[in-house]
């Protein structure tokens, strides 16, 4: 190839590859295959190697490749990055609105909206449409030289359009996606590195890295949201032109910046990104407000580094760092040991949160969590609070590793961790925890449904030593329950009323609510069908059982284990001399209401658990599947319905709200 022919493929293949990097890195739409992509980089790659002259250092191939430098050099900002005032609640909003409109003398004023993401700021500077220089915001004054690293996330430019301003500084905030930092921290556990907290320190620790080969490998993106120094070139009058112009210019903007009339608007786009923001692919921690009027915002002016022209609102927190004071034990019905967090109280988002979950042993070795350790705390809905890690830059040296006991520390006896398993077990069938834990299950409402024997009454009962086992329910009087604190003769009577009912409960539920392990409301669904009586079950084989379809040999050998245990067959001698029902009734399910008819339930309901609906729906005969399909007649839609929603309108599928369904298990309709 001639030289002047290279040098001309050489300008075309850089256009068009950084065409379509804008088309698929900043649009998020790809024009051309990946493939076709890596052969237009392979040519620019091969032409470059042949003629090494014109190489320039904005070429699409030079994003990844630079050498680790010692340390970063310094960038002052010639303009200072400035930090934003907040607000916590939507009086302090109303406040700095008031202010604001106090120095303007007017009452409403244009602003534009933007998420508060939650990454790290960061300048571009462009010098004659060329990047040439990448900081972090470090004090606002000054900051680090991250020019190359910045270099290798693929949505910055490496150079603009002609006719933009000779010196041209962008600003805007690097992020990783939430997809990206889990993937990022699954790596790093799988290498055995410690993770990172959330995807902020994920995007920090990623752009100050001094091997910026390191950086080019993790998924950052950049939302630019403002200029810092611009001189040779156009002048704007407002933010959200600026805004205009610099997605005109190619750089990525983030899709929900809104410009906004008035207050109103402004905690509507609020109170829309409180409820929406966690279905978004990455963490924002508030909204931004910014005055938009260029010549308003010079009025206002700043006050001690924060602009008065800007707010961010923020989200209630969803995490805190707080001391783990210690790791305490919860044995489970199966026996399993819980390590559960002990911490110094702390406020979560305007809970005040003081336990939070662990998961299990491996969880805690694996995130290197130590009692004494500062740790992150995260409450998200209606979850339980957990644990995410330490901080481990706040060590002692005097923090102390978790040890699983050995001895159950409720009964003492020995504890095992079988192989492959997570949880250790206390094995200890008697042992008190299980029997509360069980006396629990037994009694809710997907189970025997006893109502009045709650937490509060299993844990009184047990104490007393009314009952030793869940046998021991049917032996309860009325003296023997009077005796108990806060126990009158009325709620005696009514508790008793309600042991007598759940005798009348079907085999099934009978069978689920033994608590064997592995076995939930709908196998043991399929097991009442199958076997006919707790006889009949209590006898099978292993082999036997694993015939039915959808009993694995693990859920087998558990139902063989159960009935196997002496303080097992006492429960069911017990339950069969108070006369719980003990064989499946003789049902005909074609004559019951609901059969030949399959529901899928979605979403929350109100009066009931998905479970406990599913087991009534079950009772009258229904089918419940787990997806929506053709053969679904009805889909049951609670609050929060998920994708199930979607497929259900596309299949035509009958939909119940919550009151039909009711009226649907009552008979009504
Ligand atoms: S504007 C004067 N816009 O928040 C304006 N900042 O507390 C200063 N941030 O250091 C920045 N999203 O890291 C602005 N849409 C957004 C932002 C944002 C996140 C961060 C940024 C800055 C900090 C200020």
């Amino acid at each position: 190839m001639e030289k002047k022919e290279a040098k001309k493929r050489i300008d075309e293949l850089r256009k068009l590859i950084n065409y379509h990097n804008h088309r698929y890195y900043v649009l998020d739409s790809p024009e051309i295959s990946d493939a076709e992509y890596d052969e237009l980089m392979k040519e620019l790659q091969r032409l470059e190697e042949e003629y090494p002259q014109f190489l320039t250092p904005d070429s699409p191939t030079q994003r990844v490749g630079a050498a680790p430098v010692e340390a970063f050099g310094v960038v002052e900002h010639q303009i200072p990055m400035l930090s934003l005032g907040k607000a916590f609640s939507h009086e302090e909003l109303l406040a700095w609105h008031k202010r604001v409109s106090g120095l303007l003398g007017e009452p409403e004023f244009d602003l534009v909206a933007e998420h508060k993401m939650d990454g790290l700021a960061v300048a571009l500077i462009y010098q004659e449409g060329k990047y040439v220089t990448g900081a972090t915001r470090g004090d606002g004054f000054r900051g680090e030289d991250i020019t190359q690293n910045l270099k290798t996330i693929k949505s910055v430019p490496l150079s603009l359009p002609r006719g933009v301003p000779s010196r041209f500084e962008v600003r805007g905030e690097v992020f990783l996606s939430k997809k990206g930092f889990k993937k990022l921290n699954e790596d790093r556990a799988k290498a055995g590195q410690p993770l990172f907290a959330n995807p902020r320190n994920a995007a920090a620790g990623s752009v100050r890295q001094l091997d910026p080969r390191i950086t080019a490998q993790r998924p950052l993106d950049i939302y630019i949201y403002g200029v810092g120094l611009v001189e040779g070139g156009n002048t704007f009058t407002t933010h959200w032109e600026t805004l205009e112009y610099l997605k005109s210019l190619g750089f990525k903007l983030n899709p929900q910046n809104e410009l906004l009339k008035n207050l109103q608007q402004a905690e509507d786009y609020y109170q829309h990104w409180l409820e929406e923001i966690e279905h978004l692919p990455y963490e924002a921690d508030g909204v931004v407000f910014k005055v938009n009027q260029y010549d308003l915002q010079e009025r206002l002016g700043n006050v001690g580094g924060e602009p008065r022209w800007a707010i961010a609102y923020k989200f209630p927190a969803t995490q805190a760092t707080t001391v783990l004071e210690d790791i305490g034990i919860s044995v489970g019905r199966t026996g399993t040991l819980n390590p559960f967090a002990i911490l110094k109280p702390v406020n979560v988002g305007g809970v005040i949160v003081k336990r939070a979950a662990l998961h299990n042993e491996d969880d805690i070795r694996r995130k290197d969590i130590r009692i004494g350790d500062t740790v992150i705390v995260q409450r998200a809905g209606e979850v339980i609070p957990e644990v995410v890690g330490p901080v481990v830059s706040l060590r002692t040296g005097k923090e102390k590793d978790f040890v699983m006991p050995t001895k159950c520390p409720v009964c003492g006896s020995e504890v095992i961790k079988p192989e492959g398993e997570a949880m250790s077990r206390c094995t200890n069938m008697s042992c008190p925890a299980q029997i509360f834990e069980l006396v629990k299950h037994f009694a809710s409402r997907g189970a025997m449904d006893i109502e009045g024997i709650g937490e509060k009454l299993a844990e009184a009962l047990l104490k007393a030593g009314l009952i030793k086992d869940v046998g021991d329910i049917y032996t309860l009087e009325e003296e023997k329950l009077i005796g108990l604190e806060r126990m009158g003769k009325k709620s005696a009577d009514n508790v008793l009323k309600a042991i007598e009912e759940s005798k009348k409960r079907p085999l099934s539920r009978v069978i689920f609510a033994l608590g064997i392990r592995h076995v939930g409301s709908e196998t043991a669904e399929i097991l009442a069908k199958h076997f006919g009586s707790i006889d009949r079950l209590a006898q099978s084989t292993a082999e036997e059982l694993m015939e039915v379809p959808t009993i694995g040999p693990t859920i087998a050998e558990s139902i063989v284990a159960f009935f196997r245990q002496k303080p097992n067959q006492d429960v069911i001698k017990k339950l069969k001399e108070a006369k719980v029902t003990m064989r499946e009734e003789a049902a005909r399910p074609r004559e019951l209401p609901l059969a030949g008819k399959e529901f899928v339930v979605t979403g929350k309901l109100d009066s009931c658990t998905r479970t406990e609906a599913e087991a009534r729906i079950r009772e009258l005969g229904g089918l419940v599947g787990s997806s929506v399909s053709k053969k679904t007649d009805f889909l049951v839609v609670g609050a929060d319905p998920g994708s199930k929603l979607d497929r259900a309108r596309e299949l035509g599928t009958a939909q119940l709200d919550e009151k039909q369904f009711l009226d649907m298990l009552e008979g009504k309709k």
